[in-house]
């Protein structure tokens, strides 16, 4: 059968939604203290959370702004984040089924937008942030985090050959300097950028994405043989796990005299 890409994403999310909602990768780190940080500065009157996944980013961000909107392709993924923000009584957060790259929002309608692993999912990465940008208020931030490529190629072939393999929804883990690129592209000014590694849990990372055996098999192929540099590179572990880099992006939507 032949889908589109947001079918594929919405095929790999959609039936893992609960398993976004416990996974501790993504329901803690210092990047969501930072994110809840910046928006208890800003106390935004409407912010948006793109590509919400397990809802983690906007239930930080429910308890500074007026309101969140927690934007996602999957609806399955948001019927689940809209039942946690009931239990969590945080009655300030709208879902929306919607995918970035064409945002159902007037322009300049949010005082503060993050994003925080779901860019490396999107068709098309530019178009994205272009609605992002569309959609916030000049001088706004925006906070993007994401796994970032390792400038050295033969490490980014490794990364992106096990990422796609773990999840064929997977488009690419972009370096640094092409977001810095693209974000300039898009209208956003880069303030602060901040690197840290997480180590992801073999079992979990697969189990998350229901992995076919098939597909487990040539990642722990990949791994076995891998040169030493990429082994050491991303601490390749005996079952499977490894570490990688994430970074996280602070930026704010240029005034018109900073275009
Ligand atoms: C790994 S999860 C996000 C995790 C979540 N933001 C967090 O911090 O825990 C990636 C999410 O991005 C969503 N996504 C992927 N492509 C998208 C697109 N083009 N538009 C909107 N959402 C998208 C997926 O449906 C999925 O729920």
């Amino acid at each position: 059968m032949i889908r589109s890409h947001d079918a594929v994403v919405e095929t790999q999310f959609g039936s893992q939604a609960a398993a976004y909602v416990s996974s501790s990768v993504h329901s803690s780190g210092e990047d969501l203290d930072a994110l809840a940080q910046i928006c208890a500065r800003v106390r935004p009157d409407r912010a948006l959370d793109i590509g919400t996944g397990g809802g983690h980013v906007a239930y930080r961000l429910a308890q500074h702004a007026r309101s969140v909107v927690a934007v996602d392709l999957s609806s399955a993924m948001l019927e689940v984040v809209a039942k946690t923000a009931r239990e969590r009584g945080l009655s300030n957060i709208e879902t929306m089924n919607a995918s970035v790259e064409r945002l159902p929002f007037d322009d300049a309608s949010f005082e503060l937008a993050a994003c925080r692993y779901s860019a490396h999912h999107w068709r098309d990465w530019e178009a994205g942030l272009r609605e992002a940008r569309r959609v916030l208020k000049p001088g706004s931030p925006a906070i993007f985090v994401d796994v970032v490529s390792p400038a050295v190629p033969a490490f980014d072939t490794h990364l992106q050959a096990v990422e796609l393999l773990r999840d064929p929804s997977h488009v690419r883990n972009y370096s640094e300097a092409e977001w810095a690129a693209a974000l300039s592209r898009a209208g956003f000014r880069v303030h602060r950028c901040e690197k840290r590694r997480i180590r992801m849990d073999y079992e979990s990372w697969v189990g998350r994405m229901q992995t076919l055996e098939a597909h487990r098999t040539a990642i722990r192929s990949l791994q076995q043989l891998a040169a030493a540099q990429t082994a050491t590179y991303f601490g390749i572990e005996a079952d499977g796990s490894f570490s990688i880099d994430t970074l996280q992006i602070e930026a704010s939507a240029c005034r018109a005299h900073e275009l």
